[in-house]
């Protein structure tokens, strides 16, 4: 009989591609794209740079940086029959839900004649980026009842993203701290919804269908739907003191309970991108005044890190990006939405990775049902 190899659920530990995109040491909290730490790209670099590193494996000069950014700007704007199908959705339709059925329809309007012819994917690519944001925003202002409004070229990715939320020029911290954002979630390695863009990927698949998989791989609670369910739990918190928080902890823990935003596969020590959030929203609240509730996670992280903290268990990058994310006004549905429109960029790096040496994944299974039945 042939060897039988060690099933892992989860395939944790299992490795699925030979990568130079992204580097975790969980052990440490290390996280860098393409070998640049993450700080410094969340400092030094704007998200279009990000993207053009993670893309076409180097930072861009500022001539490439400028005609990559026309190139973006170019795209952002959606065909009036997107608009139409955005129209007929119902207006109670998950954004989640709305972008992957928008992803999925762009792959009609934007045919290809095959994967492999290279302008197509760089096009596409490039096409996938810049429309993201602009069908999320489209969304957020259908549903409501009020027309979707034009992106503008003028503007970086970011602020031209809140830009369309309400048609108002965004204040410059906001538009710096979206940027930041979306740099900290452009990347994270062989995560599940990454895992699922190469396994599409390796079939051939347009890169719509294959973002349109990664996006129905994100909206899982269990991965991106994490970020939005963390506001939802602390909002069950009615008394913010130590003794409180922690009972409801412990409670919580007791009744095997998953604490949203905490935990990580990789992370054994808190996420660093949970770190530089934290630096945002403290700029936030100086800014534009304090949240209550950012000091109830502050106590919850403490309260965990007693409890749990020897298991490896601390804050994700979601357990703060929607206290941010809320500070800025922005819905708590939008929430998984916008970590879409920065991690497009790192689906797309692992799907043109995937496709210089590509082999369709086909992984094996232990068989373990009866055999050779008779009816
Ligand atoms: N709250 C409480 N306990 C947690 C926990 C959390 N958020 N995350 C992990 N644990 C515990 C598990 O109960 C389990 O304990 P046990 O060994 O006593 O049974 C142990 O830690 C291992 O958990 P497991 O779910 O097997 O880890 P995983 O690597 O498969 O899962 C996550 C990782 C992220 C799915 C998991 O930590 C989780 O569900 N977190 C909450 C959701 C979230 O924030 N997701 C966003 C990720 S960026």
């Amino acid at each position: 009989m042939a060897d039988v190899a060690e099933f892992r659920p989860g395939l944790a530990g299992v490795p699925a591609a030979k990568s130079a995109v992204c580097l975790i040491d969980g052990q440490v909290g290390k996280l860098q794209y393409r070998g640049y730490p993450i700080q410094q790209l969340a400092e030094k670099c704007c998200f279009e740079e990000t993207v053009h590193m993670l893309l076409f494996g180097a930072l861009p000069n500022a001539e490439e940086l400028a005609a990559f950014k026309a190139e973006l700007a170019a795209e952002r704007s959606l065909k009036f029959r997107i608009i139409d199908v955005l129209k007929h959705l119902p207006e109670s339709g998950h954004p989640m839900d709305v972008l992957t059925a928008a992803t999925s329809a762009l792959s009609m309007f934007y045919p290809g004649d095959h994967v492999e012819d290279l302008a197509f994917r760089r096009i596409s690519a490039i096409r996938l980026v810049a429309k993201l944001p602009t069908v999320v925003a489209a969304w957020y202002r259908i549903r409501r009842g009020d027309e979707p409004i034009a992106p503008r070229a003028d503007l970086g990715h970011a602020a031209n993203f809140l830009y369309m939320l309400e048609g108002e020029d965004p204040h410059p911290l906001t538009a710096e701290v979206v940027d930041v954002a979306l740099t900290l979630h452009a990347e994270h390695s062989m995560n599940a919804s990454t895992f699922t863009a190469r396994v599409t990927g390796s079939t051939l698949a347009d890169p719509y269908t294959v973002v349109t998989s990664a996006i129905g791989s994100l909206s899982g609670r269990l991965h991106g739907g994490a970020n939005e369910r963390v506001l939802a739990m602390l909002s069950t918190i009615e008394d913010h003191s130590p003794q409180a928080v922690r009972r409801w902890a412990e409670d919580r823990l007791a009744r095997k309970e998953k604490i949203m935003g905490f935990g990580h596969r990789v992370y054994k020590v808190k996420d660093p991108r949970a770190d530089v959030l934290q630096g945002l929203a403290t700029k936030l609240f100086a800014e534009f005044g304090a949240t209550p509730v950012y000091d109830l996670a502050v106590e919850l992280e403490k309260q965990m890190a007693e409890l749990v903290g020897h298991k490896g268990i601390y804050p994700n990058v979601d357990f703060y990006s929607g206290i941010v994310y809320q500070k800025l006004g922005i819905p708590s549905d939008l929430y998984t939405p916008v970590f879409a429109i920065a991690r497009v960029s790192g689906w797309l790096a692992h799907l043109l990775e995937q496709l210089e040496n590509n082999r369709i994944f086909r992984p094996t299974q232990i068989w373990v049902g009866e055999a050779d039945r008779e009816v």
